[in-house]
């Protein structure tokens, strides 16, 4: 069973259907694409590959520390958040770890490296209309040394606000709590729910973030972590591959963190686009229930027999199965908010299956 969307080449030849003609919803990428700036920096880096990268990445580093208002030493540049969350998952410790059921599975196989025990707060009991009370109640009873919150949350999209965000620090903080927050998708929300704020008030606290949602930039490979823990950086400084980041990815980071238009822009197209999938969407009740979401991606029970996927897999259109994430008992379904033809082109499809 697939792990993660976006895996176009494995489904077109499972299915056999040619993935150029695939419009791909698995995958949770800015349908705006590559901005122009980015492109560009990428065309003219062509001439320096002869030169290997920056083994401190001191310039990216030192443009996403101001990005974020932070001190470059705050920051693990890596190859694709993804890189992070298995470094980290490698160098800290942690007995017992809360995990959101369903959430990104990587956390699980990234803190599988150690002896770590995985405990679960379960969405689907809540209908995923949970908050931040349920959660904390959820790891007193269980008795948990650390918490790893995907938020915006993949698969279902949504959003704890920096209030609720505050609450669960403090929290975190009063039981010596370590706490780890994953916003790869915070950045398509127009309102900044980042804890990145708080970075110096906990040294244990973790950040991911990821450069390849909002600047479709997956198959370069770019995220980071942020921490004021200075012993946990060195460590998986130490411990990481030198010149991981290439040099296209390198000089693609300092440009698309310049991106402020293009991050507003991208914002303000996925919200819309969002709410016309939901208002769509709607019509296909009972059929299809629709969650509600804070990014760039929906949420939703299929309660037909069916399998959806393979039904429009035949309409070229691929959409993420979510039978692979724990925690689910029913049949769910999650879709990228795409570009406005290609909603349509989905709803189209819908339409005719439904
Ligand atoms: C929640 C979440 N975090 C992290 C990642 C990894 O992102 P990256 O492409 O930066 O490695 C993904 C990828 O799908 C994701 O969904």
């Amino acid at each position: 069973m697939a792990k993660h969307g976006g895996n176009i080449q494995e489904i077109a030849e499972i299915h056999q259907l040619d993935p150029q003609k695939l419009i791909d919803f698995s995958a949770n990428i800015n349908p705006l694409g590559i901005p122009a700036g980015v492109k560009k920096v990428l065309q003219a880096g062509i001439e320096q590959l002869v030169h290997y990268p920056d083994l401190r990445y001191r310039d990216l580093k030192a443009a996403i520390a101001e990005f974020h208002g932070i001190r470059p030493e705050q920051v693990y540049a890596s190859n694709g958040a993804a890189e992070a969350i298995f470094m980290l998952g490698k160098t800290l410790p942690v007995n017992r770890l809360l995990l959101l059921a369903p959430t990104f599975v990587e956390y699980e196989e990234a803190f599988s490296q150690q002896a770590t025990e995985f405990c679960y707060f379960n969405l689907e009991k809540y209908d995923f209309q949970w908050n931040v009370a349920d959660l904390i109640q959820s790891a007193k009873r269980q008795k948990v040394t650390g918490i790893c919150l995907c938020n915006p949350n993949n698969p279902t999209g949504q959003l704890l606000r920096q209030d609720e965000l505050l609450q669960l620090l403090a929290f975190c903080q009063d039981n010596e709590i370590k706490l780890i927050v994953d916003e790869a998708f915070v950045d398509f929300s127009e309102e900044d729910q980042s804890l990145v704020g708080a970075l110096n008030d906990y040294s244990q606290l973790f950040i991911f973030r990821s450069l390849t949602k909002m600047f479709a930039i997956p198959g370069l490979r770019l995220g980071y972590l942020l921490t004021s823990n200075q012993e946990i950086l060195a460590e998986m400084e130490q411990q990481t591959v030198p010149w991981h980041i290439n040099t296209f990815a390198d000089l693609a980071g300092q440009q698309a963190l310049k991106e402020q238009e293009f991050i507003k822009e991208s914002q303000q197209y996925i919200k819309q686009e969002r709410a016309f999938l939901v208002e769509h969407l709607a019509k296909f009740a009972p059929a299809i229930k629709c969650y509600p979401s804070e990014t760039n991606y929906l949420f939703f029970r299929y309660t037909k027999e069916d399998c959806l996927q393979e039904r429009l897999l035949t309409k070229n259109i691929l959409i993420r199965n979510c039978d692979s994430f724990k925690g689910l008992s029913q049949r769910y379904y999650r879709i990228a908010v795409k570009s406005r033809p290609e909603n349509e082109a989905l709803l189209a499809a819908l339409e005719e299956i439904l």
